[in-house]
């Protein structure tokens, strides 16, 4: 039996707890947006190329891997296991991260599916303020 929505917690930098439902096959990403949730919040990036100052908003790229502001941490191993691995690109992207741990993942890559019903997402801002579950920072 197939379940329309997931139930998905967001947890932001305060340990604030915010529970949304997700339809089945929309990414955390959207789902973020959907509830007005920032991910990475606002950050700055000085493009040396061109020296213009770009302001880059979570979810930047759009989901097409190009800017790890969407980056979320699998609260629970366990539900972090049930997810596809992620493609070299994804890996990629992560590596340039900020916060990065072994359950780190883009939100633009995590799609709801029934079977990540109750998963716990935080966003990498707070989990250098408290414990987070199978959290393991990753050396770089
Ligand atoms: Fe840019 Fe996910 S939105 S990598």
């Amino acid at each position: 039996e197939q379940k329309e929505t997931i139930s998905v917690t967001f947890v932001d930098k305060d340990g604030e707890e915010q529970h949304i439902r997700v339809p089945v096959g929309m990414s955390m990403l959207e789902a973020a947006h959907e509830n007005d949730i920032e991910l990475e919040g606002k950050k700055i990036i000085v493009h040396f190329f061109t020296s213009f100052i770009i302001c880059c908003f979570a979810g930047a790229c759009e989901g097409s891997l190009a800017c790890s502001t969407c980056h979320v941490i699998v609260m629970d191993v366990e539900y972090y296991n049930k997810l596809e691995d992620p493609t070299d690109e994804e890996n990629d992207m992560l590596d340039l991260a900020f916060g990065l741990s072994e359950t780190s993942r883009l939100g633009c890559q995590v799609i709801a599916k029934p079977e990540l019903d109750g998963i716990r997402l935080a966003i990498p801002a707070a989990t250098r303020n408290f414990a987070v579950d199978g959290y393991v920072p990753k050396p770089h």
